[in-house]
């Protein structure tokens, strides 16, 4: 597959154009951001590392009947995909109350809840991707009543895939980030990467956190990189166990 023109550049990704027309090819760079783009790094062989994990979880997902945008990891930084439209919403998904919701509603992070929380945000960095409901997603044209439903039923059967999936590697899966797009036969398939810059991921022993919170808060302890090394590490005995 040859990549073409440059699509869409992103913060930590750029997608390219194929020269079949429903394939591009993403490629994953090292830069690190966080509070919508204040905070800037480069960190070494990042990319490298998500591309790995996004595509073993992602060819987990696929294998359990969820339709993705995800073909094949092509090398270290690349991976082929269907070439999707990107429905401007972020789905986010909190098992145990961590981040961001903590913080607005005053809860202790790592307690958990009765239920488990879906989140909406419109992707739009001009106005910071605020927190919506349906209602809003609706009015914006993002997305219709009906796409919701099958973004949520898509969504909540990815989370038991994922939590089941990341407790046999000894990992709890606090809250995650999904994008969904519509491919070119009209259907919403799951988009764009799951990997630590997406996940919160905490260890389910130590509570260890090996995810990006590491560089968003600046922690003491292990780098970001060796944070991802192990997550990596544990999906791949996880993949040669079964
Ligand atoms: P939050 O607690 O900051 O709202 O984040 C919830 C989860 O969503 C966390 O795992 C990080 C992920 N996330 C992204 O991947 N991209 C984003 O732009 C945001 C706001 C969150």
């Amino acid at each position: 597959m040859q990549k073409q023109t440059l699509l869409y550049q992103g913060k930590a990704k750029s997608v390219y154009q194929t020269d079949h027309p429903e394939r591009v090819i993403i490629h994953y760079n090292d830069d690190a951001t966080a509070g919508n783009g204040a905070k800037h790094d480069i960190i070494t062989d990042k990319g490298i590392l998500n591309n790995h994990i996004s595509a073993l979880l992602y060819e987990q997902l696929n294998q359990a009947g969820i339709p993705t945008h995800f073909h094949q990891r092509l090398n270290e930084r690349e991976q082929l995909c269907d070439k999707v439209q990107i429905i401007p919403l972020e789905v986010i998904t909190r098992n145990i109350i961590a981040g961001s919701m903590a913080k607005r509603l005053g809860f202790e992070e790592g307690q958990e809840p009765p239920n488990t929380i879906f989140e909406l945000c419109y992707k739009n960095d001009t106005l910071g991707d605020p927190l919506i409901n349906d209602d809003h997603a609706v009015a914006l044209k993002a997305a219709t009543y009906e796409q919701l439903d099958t973004i949520y039923e898509l969504t909540s059967q990815i989370n038991q895939l994922l939590v089941a999936l990341f407790a046999a590697c000894g990992v709890r899966l606090i809250d995650f980030k999904l994008e969904f797009g519509i491919n070119s036969q009209g259907n919403i398939v799951l988009a764009d990467e799951i990997s630590p810059d997406t996940c919160r991921l905490w260890d389910s022993q130590s509570q260890e956190k090996l995810d990006k919170d590491r560089f968003r808060r600046n922690l003491d302890g292990l780098t970001l990189t060796q944070a991802y090394q192990e997550i990596l590490n544990r999906l791949q005995q996880f993949k040669e166990q079964v």
